[in-house]
């Protein structure tokens, strides 16, 4: 099964137009990594996948699980199991973070135990203190995997996962991501992600088993994620126009 498609979806913002004509398809139990120069519209694309109302769809439609998600709001793609960890999470005042993470486990994952969890994140010590409220940047992204943690979404969307964190703390992230999304041996993997970076640094965490690289708005070319982390390195984004890695997944 599909976990994720997305069929040629075009999407404006504040009458701007930020995703052109998009397909993808992320079949159950695989990593997709999305690569692209800053305001190429990969955050407009988590967003909108998340049902941000801000975010409207002019054509094209998102199927996950099969069921067209296009016009459902984030809360029912919540509860269908998409989660979502922000490039830049908002703090929420009088909110405390052990409440939150108590809440959603309790809705989503009964075996959740926050001590074990906050305790693999570093976070046991800001249990008692609002959400994201005066959290350094890298505290956020802790703090942002925890509740994804107790939320066990089925599709994990990750926007840069890794800005703002340091070499120690990229550890502690990548390695509760890759328990989050169970990869172990390859017939055990049931969670499947869509993973937005610049560094690759959570690559190196992960099996990642396909890639796209978008550039104003559009899929410029696609293929095996390390391969284009390693062209893009070497090359920056212009190599798009005339990559000879521009082939389409088979
Ligand atoms: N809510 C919004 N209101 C107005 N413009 C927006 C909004 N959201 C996105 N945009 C615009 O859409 C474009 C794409 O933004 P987006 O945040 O998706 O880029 P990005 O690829 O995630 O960039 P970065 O790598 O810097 O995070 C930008 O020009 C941005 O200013
Ligand atoms: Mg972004």
């Amino acid at each position: 099964m599909n976990i994720l498609e997305i069929r040629n979806l075009s999407v404006s913002v504040e009458e701007k137009m930020v995703l052109k004509n998009i397909s993808l398809t992320i079949p159950e139990g695989e990593t997709h990594v999305l690569f692209g120069p800053n305001g190429s519209g990969k955050s407009s694309l988590m967003l909108t996948l998340m049902g941000f109302p801000q975010y409207k769809v002019v054509s094209g439609e998102i199927l996950f699980k099969g069921k067209d998600i296009t016009h459902l709001p984030t809360s029912e793609r919540a509860k269908m199991g998409i989660g979502i960890a922000f490039q830049s999470p908002p703090a929420i005042k009088g909110l405390k973070l052990g409440g939150l993470v108590q809440e959603l486990a309790g809705r989503f994952f009964p075996d959740f135990s926050l001590k074990e969890e906050s305790e693999k994140l570093i976070m046991e010590n800001y249990l008692h203190r609002d959400v994201n409220h005066g959290f350094s940047g890298g505290e956020r992204k802790r703090s942002e995997i925890l509740q994804i943690s107790a939320q066990n979404p089925d599709l994990v969307l990750l926007d840069e996962p890794e800005s703002g964190v340091d070499i120690e703390n990229m550890k502690t992230i990548g390695e509760a991501i890759r328990s989050i999304l169970h990869r172990g041996a390859k017939e055990k993997r049931t969670k499947s992600a869509f993973i937005i970076t610049h560094t690759g640094y959570i690559l190196d965490y992960l099996a990642a088993d396909w890639g796209y690289v978008l550039v104003d708005g559009q899929i410029q070319c696609e293929n095996n994620p390390y391969e284009l982390l390693k062209l893009i390195e070497e090359k920056g984004f212009q190599l798009c126009e005339v990559c000879e890695l521009a082939k389409h997944k088979e």
